[in-house]
């Protein structure tokens, strides 16, 4: 699916956040959205295991970074999205994000700490 993106695709990651998963969420095949526990306010609330970026879109924006430093905790993925695009553009996979198929996989034992006590998405996935 990442093969078919054409600019930035999106999609949810198993095992992140503390939550089960996050994802992106979609309304009439476009991101409105995010589903996550931990602030839902950043422009892009998505973890770097979901998103995959044509190389044609880093081409056309050389000074483009991803910063292992300076960004804030957590805020690398939106500063680097940013740059080369925005939600409106974003491209869901997944059958609109309603499939988990990565994970944020980590040799420890999962945290599910932020993990809602009641369901709050809109659909059942998977993990
Ligand atoms: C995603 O949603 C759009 C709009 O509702 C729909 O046209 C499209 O077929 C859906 N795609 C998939 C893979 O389910």
């Amino acid at each position: 699916q990442m093969r078919t993106t054409r600019k930035v695709s999106v999609w949810p990651v198993g095992l992140v956040g503390g939550r089960r998963y996050e994802r992106p969420v979609v309304e009439n095949g476009k991101v409105v959205g995010w589903y996550t526990g931990w602030r839902a306010d950043r422009p892009f609330a998505i973890d770097m295991a979901g998103f995959a970026v044509s190389l044609q879109v880093i081409l056309s924006h050389p000074k483009a970074v991803f910063k292992r430093r300076g960004s804030q905790p957590g805020m690398q993925e939106s500063d680097f999205l940013k740059q080369i695009t925005t939600v409106e553009e974003l491209e869901p996979k997944a059958n609109n994000c309603t499939k988990v198929l990565v994970w944020h996989t980590r040799t420890e034992k999962v945290n599910l700490a932020n993990e809602p006590k009641h369901h709050l998405d809109t659909v059942n996935i998977e993990v």
